[in-house]
């Protein structure tokens, strides 16, 4: 398998999404996250994913225009946070987010979380937005299967892409599949689980054989697997470590060993969508 820092995956719509990412949950506003977008574009990244609920927008914008890397090399992503949902309310969302990143378009907006009262609303919005090219492409995160139908049941356009939790102590086979089936490109979120993975000594020593680190094997699973990878750091060796994943390939033998090291529910990291999404389900924002 060709992959290159550059490769992207084409999402139904036909726009290209990069397949390695930069993630920014946690990195705070000011000079945190402007230094990190900044290296990481140095480095080559060509994605960047942020939230209108990270804080961090007006940072990532400056590093973006800073940066001297030309608009349209560079793929941003940024999601309607779940006090921002229903139809008017995502528009109104969106051209905030737009206003702190100070860009005319975003390349991916994404629901940052699925609210069931609020899905099909939040939806028309989301499909509003891509009619006026303010989002050249949308999408959802948290998804699980139920969550998808019901979104189905409802959607003119379906979502291009379902943001997850993602890594190989919570692999969710089932739910990568039913993705790969309906045409939604998998992105994973904590794809090195925050650190975690470089204490797990099956992917330590899968990364000996390649001369890479646990991190870089678990990345780079997520990429030969067809999804997408946007580990986030603030630390300039490991941002340049989290993109050095294109010199190598994972076997098959060593893909089924990392599918392997799945726990489940156990591996979760973050918290269930049913359970994250309850306060706001119950009308409490
Ligand atoms: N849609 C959602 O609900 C959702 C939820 C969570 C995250 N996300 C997105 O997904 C991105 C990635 O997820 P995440 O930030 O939660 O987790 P992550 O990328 O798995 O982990 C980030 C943490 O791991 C550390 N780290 C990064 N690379 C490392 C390496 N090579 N070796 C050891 N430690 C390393 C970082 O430390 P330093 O920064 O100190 O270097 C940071 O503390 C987020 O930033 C955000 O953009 C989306």
């Amino acid at each position: 398998m060709t992959l290159e820092l550059t490769s992207t995956v084409t999402l139904s719509n036909g726009v290209e999404m990069p397949v390695l990412g930069f993630g920014t949950y946690k990195a705070a506003e000011g000079p945190e996250v402007e230094y990190a977008v900044r290296t990481a574009l140095e480095v080559g990244y060509r994605h960047v994913d942020t939230a209108s609920m990270y804080e961090n927008e007006e940072g990532v914008g400056r590093a973006l225009h800073r940066s001297g890397v030309a608009r349209e090399e560079v793929f941003v992503a940024t999601k309607v946070w779940n006090d921002e949902q229903g139809e008017e309310h995502t528009l109104a969302a969106l051209e905030g987010s737009l206003r702190r990143l100070g860009l005319d378009h975003i390349d991916l907006y994404l629901v940052h979380w699925p609210l069931p009262h609020l899905m099909a609303s939040t939806w028309r919005g989301m499909e509003r937005a891509l009619d006026s090219g303010k989002a050249r492409a949308i999408g959802v995160c948290n998804f699980l299967q139920p969550a998808l139908d019901q979104l189905a049941a409802v959607a003119e356009v379906g979502p291009m892409v379902d943001q997850i939790e993602h890594h190989p102590r919570l692999v969710q086979s089932g739910l990568r599949a039913a993705l790969r089936e309906r045409g939604i490109v998998l992105e994973a979120w904590a794809p090195v689980m925050r650190g975690a993975v470089c204490e797990i000594a099956e992917l330590v020593e899968i990364g000996d054989r390649h001369g890479k680190t646990a991190a870089q094997v678990a990345l780079r699973w997520v990429l030969q697997c067809g999804g997408v990878a946007i580990p986030k750091s603030v630390t300039a060796a490991r941002i340049q470590e989290n993109a050095d994943i294109f010199d190598f390939e994972l076997s098959p033998a060593e893909i089924a060993t990392i599918d392997a090291l799945d726990l489940g529910e156990e591996g979760r990291i973050g918290k269930h969508p049913d359970v994250f999404v309850r306060p706001w389900t119950d009308g409490r924002s």
